[in-house]
């Protein structure tokens, strides 16, 4: 009797252990710090993001967000933050989920400057960022370029200026969408080892030629602007 007591608690520590060390034993996809996390990006919006998250298992809330097993995905377009308020995230915070592969926050009056989201290269897998339509200003970094598996960056219509940095192309030719329109970058345009798809530049104040390295014939491009 005594010794399957035992045998039951050692089971029951057992299963308290895996719990605590192992989320995903039980169906739970966050951990802890992920969750706390996700309720900080929330408070940070006044409620407005992750809005039926309630602490509990991330993958089980459908606002902003999308797991695959994982989450994969957290997208804040959409969320409803007022014109009148800019919001700068905490962009620590977006890199505990090490499975990120999209990230869109555009449209949501984020301000300040790039620099922050340079720490997005703890992200080996984040593919997509999407910045556009906000009001980030200041230049755009080279370390942008460090972020290891990104295809697709939109830094398009926000208040940036300043020489696009030929590093951001030069360490990885894994970018294939690529749009800087609707800023007010100047310069000349850096080459690109890759082949890109998409390359918008449209409105800024860039000088010179685009090298054609950058392109194939599949390649749609904008560059009506060169002003
Ligand atoms: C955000 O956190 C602060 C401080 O903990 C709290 O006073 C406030 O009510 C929270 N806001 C929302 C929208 O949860
Ligand atoms: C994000 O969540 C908000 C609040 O529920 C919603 O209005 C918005 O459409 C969502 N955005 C996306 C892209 O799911
Ligand atoms: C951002 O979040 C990280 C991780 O929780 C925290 O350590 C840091 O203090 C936060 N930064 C700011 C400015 O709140
Ligand atoms: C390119 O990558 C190497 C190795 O990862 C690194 O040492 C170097 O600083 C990077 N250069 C730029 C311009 O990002
Ligand atoms: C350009 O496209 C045509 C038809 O789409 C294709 O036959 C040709 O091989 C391509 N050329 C290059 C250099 O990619």
């Amino acid at each position: 009797m005594e010794t399957c007591l035992g045998k039951r608690s050692v089971i029951l520590i057992w299963f308290m252990a895996l719990a605590t060390f192992c989320p995903s034993a039980w169906g739970e996809v966050c951990n802890k710090e992920q969750k706390r996390a996700l309720l900080e990006i929330k408070n940070s919006t006044d409620g407005l993001a992750f809005k039926d998250f309630d602490g509990g298992d991330c993958c089980e809330a459908i606002d902003n967000i999308s797991c695959e097993g994982l989450l994969t995905r957290i997208d804040l377009r959409g969320i409803d933050i007022p014109i009148s308020r800019t919001w700068i995230p905490n962009v620590t915070l977006f890199t505990l989920f090490g499975e990120l592969q999209e990230l869109y926050l555009s449209g949501i009056n984020i301000g300040g400057e790039l620099q922050p989201f340079c720490e997005l290269k703890r992200l080996k897998y984040l593919r997509i960022l999407d910045l556009r339509n906000n009001k980030l200003e200041g230049n755009i970094p080279s370390c942008l370029g460090t972020i290891e598996k990104l295809s697709q960056l939109d830094l398009s219509g926000n208040h940036l200026h300043g020489n696009l940095p030929s590093s951001i192309f030069s360490n990885h030719s894994s970018i294939m969408v690529f749009d800087v329109s609707d800023n007010q970058l100047d310069g000349n345009i850096p080459s690109y080892p890759g082949i890109i798809q998409q390359f918008d530049i449209s409105n800024n104040h860039f000088q010179g030629n685009v090298p054609s390295s950058i392109f194939s014939n599949q390649s749609q491009i904008s560059l009506f602007d060169v002003s």
